[in-house]
């Protein structure tokens, strides 16, 4: 709590000031997003719950053609819950993070089953239903209900952290960013959910981590870190670990019918319940890669590709070696292992991870 000095903190006053200045700005800057409410109408908690979960650690670019198709294919919480899981993951892959797919099929079906189709209001119930955290009931709440609720995301944590000169580093200092967020709540209730996307707005559009357009901002007058000239050095990062690398396999194998052997991987760990290409495990050492994969693979002649896979997750980074294969003779399958059509392949969704395999083998 270092940084919160007194000087920094804002009275009723300049909260209420705070607050016009912020949804002034929204009522002529707001952006166009397919799951926002166009001005004075209802935001419709589906369509806002879908988005904020597809939001989670994803830019709004790559959402909007995934939330579109979404919505044409599941037009509301109840459509959504009756689909197959395997086809809501299907259309989930290249988003990455796919427990957010699966819970998000989790949260319709308690929604549809056992809550009559209707989202609850307050954080804490919303907290209750997979795949709903802090961060997601609050702007749920606010954004869906117009609850007073601290929404606290990136954006929303660099507009806090300049405009209270945080000098902390984060992600330690999330903490009095919430703090420094919450001061500015409104006794008075107005239009939270504007509010909460005004701020996400302003982060993203004008105090952008470079170059912030300080001058077309409408609270820089009484930002801190714009006073002092050392908004482009907040917030401050704690440095990075280096990302562990990972090493395998994964493996392009054919029958004489030009068919590929595709794997749904277990629900729980990596691309969990995702379909995708056979892989070896994925290890540590490059030396080790390859060693434990699938059991009837172990007879087929491989070509090893030059080119490997890489691609990065959260907490490591994975090369895997490309092999391909004819299988000449029938192969006989594991659980969770099937052929696809060469045709066919093209109607599935593969993670990202596989479909840079694929571009490499074919
Ligand atoms: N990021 C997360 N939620 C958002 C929203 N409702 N609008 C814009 N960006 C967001």
């Amino acid at each position: 709590m270092a940084s919160l000095k007194a000087n920094n903190k804002r009275d009723a006053k300049d909260v209420q000031e705070f607050r016009g200045q912020i949804l002034s700005w929204y009522d002529k800057h707001a952006r166009i997003l397919p799951w926002r409410a166009a001005p004075g109408q209802k935001a419709d908690p589906y369509h806002v719950w879908l988005s904020e979960i597809m939001l989670q650690q994803t830019t709004v670019g790559a959402v909007i053609p995934y939330f579109t198709k979404f919505l044409d294919k599941w037009p509301n919480v109840q459509a959504l819950a009756r689909a197959e899981r395997d086809e809501v993951m299907s259309e989930w892959a290249g988003l990455g993070y796919y427990a957010r797919a699966r819970n998000l099929h989790k949260c319709a079906q308690v929604v549809a089953g056992e809550l009559g189709g209707v989202f609850p209001q307050s954080e804490a119930a919303l907290k209750d239903l997979p795949g709903i955290g802090d961060y997601t009931s609050a702007a749920i709440a606010s954004i869906a209900f117009d609850k007073p609720a601290t929404v606290v995301d990136g954006n929303i944590e660099r507009v806090m952290a300049r405009y209270f000169a945080v000098k902390d580093a984060v992600p330690g200092a999330k903490k009095i960013l919430k703090v420094h967020a919450h001061s500015l709540s409104d006794r008075r209730k107005d239009r939270p959910g504007d509010y909460a996307q005004a701020l996400m707005d302003i982060g993203a559009g004008i105090c952008t981590p470079r170059s912030p357009k300080c001058g077309l901002c409408p609270i820089s007058k009484k930002c801190v870190a714009h006073k002092q000239g050392i908004e482009e050095e907040l917030p401050v990062r704690e440095k990075k670990s280096v990302k562990p690398q990972k090493f395998g396999f994964v493996y392009w194998v054919q029958d004489s019918e030009g068919r590929v052997l595709l794997h749904r991987r277990p629900s729980k760990g990596m691309l969990g319940g995702m379909v995708g290409l056979p892989t070896s495990e994925w290890v540590e050492r490059k030396k080790k890669r390859g060693v434990k994969h699938l059991e009837n693979l172990k007879d087929l002649t491989f070509a090893e590709k030059r080119q490997s896979v890489h691609h990065s997750f959260t907490h490591f980074d994975l090369e895997l070696g490309l092999k391909c294969a004819i299988s000449v003779n029938a192969l006989k399958t594991q659980d969770d292992y099937f052929w696809c059509d060469e045709n066919e392949l093209k109607t599935i969704g593969f993670p990202t991870l596989f479909s840079k395999a694929m571009r490499l083998s074919t």
